[in-house]
């Protein structure tokens, strides 16, 4: 369901990437994949705040036993680039030694805060640890990352929806789009 009626903020919304009704399908497909490659269970690392829409359509599609913890970072930077300074705000309850581990990411960009956190969780002794982000900025990467589950590769756009936010805004939209400030200021 695309919203139709007009929010404050609404011309800053551009061009849709990706609609609803393909998330949904591309989030069903992650999630018979994941149900596959872990028939003993999982457990699912979202990254606050961004992934919380898509951490809570994928678990919907597990057929495995899961549970889910959350870890908040904030990276430095302007509010559209991280500059890879990373500072846990808040971090995970429980332990994930022994665990098999798949970390939700909403996007990958830089992939400066990924590498951090990877290194950071890889330390606790995880029996696996794995990466599934929904959108993935391949042009932008500045590290190499080993992402197993990808749910659309994107171009090197800043996109808001299901999740994301510029500004804290538009996490709330059902479908992914381009902020439309951008062209003003890279034109
Ligand atoms: P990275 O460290 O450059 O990979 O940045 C990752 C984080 O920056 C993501 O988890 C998002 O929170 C944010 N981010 C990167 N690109 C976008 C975008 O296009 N829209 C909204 N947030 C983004
Ligand atoms: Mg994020």
């Amino acid at each position: 369901m695309t919203r139709t009626e007009p929010q404050p903020g609404e011309g800053q919304i551009g061009e849709v990437l990706i609609g609803s009704e393909e998330l949904q399908r591309r989030v069903s497909e992650l999630g018979a994949e994941i149900s596959r490659d872990y028939e003993d269970g999982v457990l699912l690392i979202g990254i606050l705040k961004g992934a919380v829409l898509f951490l809570a359509d994928l678990m919907r599609c597990l057929r495995i036993p899961c549970e889910i913890d959350f870890i908040a970072v904030s990276s430095y930077g302007s509010a559209t680039d991280s500059s890879g300074v990373v500072r846990i705000l808040k971090d995970l309850e429980s332990s994930i030694e022994g665990r098999d581990v798949l970390i939700v990411e909403d996007i990958i960009d830089s992939g400066l805060t990924l590498h951090y956190l990877i290194r950071n969780l890889r330390a606790r002794g995880p029996r696996s640890l794995e990466v599934c982000a929904l959108l993935d900025k391949p042009e932008r990467r500045r590290v190499d990352l080993p992402i197993r589950y990808v749910g659309f590769e994107i171009p090197d756009r800043f996109v808001i929806g299901y999740g994301l936010d510029y500004g804290q805004r538009f996490r709330n939209l059902d479908y992914v789009a381009v902020l439309a400030e951008e062209d003003d200021e890279r034109a």
